[in-house]
């Protein structure tokens, strides 16, 4: 019985989003975040929640007695916490390096130990990336070859690095110490309360405050858009119905290229189409993500209700115009680290 939840991360962008989604669907659950609140935790992610069905312990992952006192008690630990950005990890990979591997070394060492259920939040880009699909218009939207869950880790960045280590490390307590764990590797997710500094919101966020969007390099890399909805209702299904020991593969069929989707932001906004600046390349950038998703579907029956790209995309751009007070006070912050890496 899933009584009492440690969510890691939850005042980021997807892990408040998936404390919203248990408040609103899981009645009996208690929900414990732990958050070290770094500059991705927003307080105000988790505004307007119950007090009786959530607590907040602010905290580091990798602190193992605090850890090791909020397991002891818990039922199941859903893992979302980690440094997320590839840009910053470019800049600085050690937070990477320390929250990422070694913090999850510390919630599974607490898990095994109180023999504790344990589910990893992690990403597609482990898998590294694929071919461009040049040939087919859009880049071939759902089409041609996906990641499936015996795809190769072959990660490209600090941070998919550090993610592709935390998987490894879970999957290895599996078979060494019996740990009752799952992983689910997820694609772009998108929606309310994501960080300014990510590609979607920064372009919204730059339009509502008359600068101009920007693009990296050619503008062709393909991304496969989740909205995080989807992605919650996915990681409560794997959580309460997946097997132990198992990868599930999590995606909507989203592919798009970026240059796509900053055109449809720009037309849903009332911009002209041309009204970006293109600017430098994110190094060793990942070209194409594509998720197949048959295993989560077919075996645990998920499917995403979030079908249509553009109602997510507008919903996403209304919820940045009327929570101003929510980025505003960071925006310039924001772009002048990006104005100083030339992006
Ligand atoms: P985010 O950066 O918005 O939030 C991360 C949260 O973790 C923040 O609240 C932060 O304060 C907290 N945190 C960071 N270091 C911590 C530490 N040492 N101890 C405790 N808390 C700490 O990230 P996000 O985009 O919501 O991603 C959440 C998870 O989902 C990550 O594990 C990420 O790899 C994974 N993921 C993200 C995406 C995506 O598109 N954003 C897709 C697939 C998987
Ligand atoms: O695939 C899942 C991953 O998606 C998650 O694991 C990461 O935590 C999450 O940040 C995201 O990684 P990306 O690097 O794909 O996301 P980002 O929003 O940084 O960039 C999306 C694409 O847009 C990427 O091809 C780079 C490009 N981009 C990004 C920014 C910030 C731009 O063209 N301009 C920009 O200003």
């Amino acid at each position: 019985m899933m009584k009492n939840l440690i969510v890691t991360g939850g005042v980021g962008f997807i892990g408040s989003n998936f404390v919203r989604y248990v408040v609103e669907n899981q009645p009996t659950v208690h929900v414990t975040v732990l958050d070290k609140l770094t500059y991705a935790g927003n307080r105000a992610n988790l505004a307007g929640l119950p007090a009786d069905r959530v607590e907040l312990v602010v905290g580091d992952i990798c602190d193992a007695p605090l850890v090791e006192q909020l397991v002891r008690r818990a039922d199941a630990v859903v893992h979302y916490a980690a440094e997320s950005h590839n840009d910053n990890s470019l800049i600085d990979p050690a937070p990477f390096i320390q929250t990422n591997i070694v913090g999850t070394y510390t919630l599974i060492q607490a898990c095994r130990k109180y023999d504790v259920r344990f589910h990893h939040v992690s990403t597609d880009e482990v898998y590294g990336d694929l071919p461009l699909r040049a040939d087919l218009p859009g880049h071939g939207e759902g089409v041609g070859e996906k990641f499936t869950p015996d795809s190769p880790y072959r990660p490209s960045s600090p941070y998919s690095s550090s993610k592709a280590s935390s998987d490894l490390l879970v999957r290895a307590w599996v078979r060494s110490f019996g740990l009752k764990a799952t992983i689910s590797n997820c694609s772009n997710n998108y929606g309310p309360y994501q960080h300014i500094e990510k590609f979607i919101p920064r372009q919204i966020t730059n339009i509502l405050s008359g600068s101009r969007p920007k693009l990296y390099g050619t503008g062709k890399n393909v991304r496969d858009w989740i909205h995080t909805s989807d992605h919650s209702r996915a990681v409560w299904t794997i959580l309460t119905q997946g097997k132990i020991g198992e990868t599930y593969l999590i995606g909507a069929n989203g592919e798009r290229d970026n240059q796509a989707v900053l055109e449809t932001i720009l037309r849903l906004m009332g911009q002209p189409a041309d009204a970006y600046d293109r600017v430098k390349d994110r190094p060793g950038h990942d070209l194409r993500y594509a998720i197949d998703a048959t295993k989560l579907r077919t075996e645990l029956g998920w499917r995403p209700e979030v079908t249509d790209f553009e109602t997510g995309l507008q919903q996403t751009i209304d919820w940045y115009r009327t929570h101003e007070d929510w980025w505003r006070a960071i925006k310039a912050q924001v772009e002048a680290k990006y104005a100083k890496n030339g992006q």
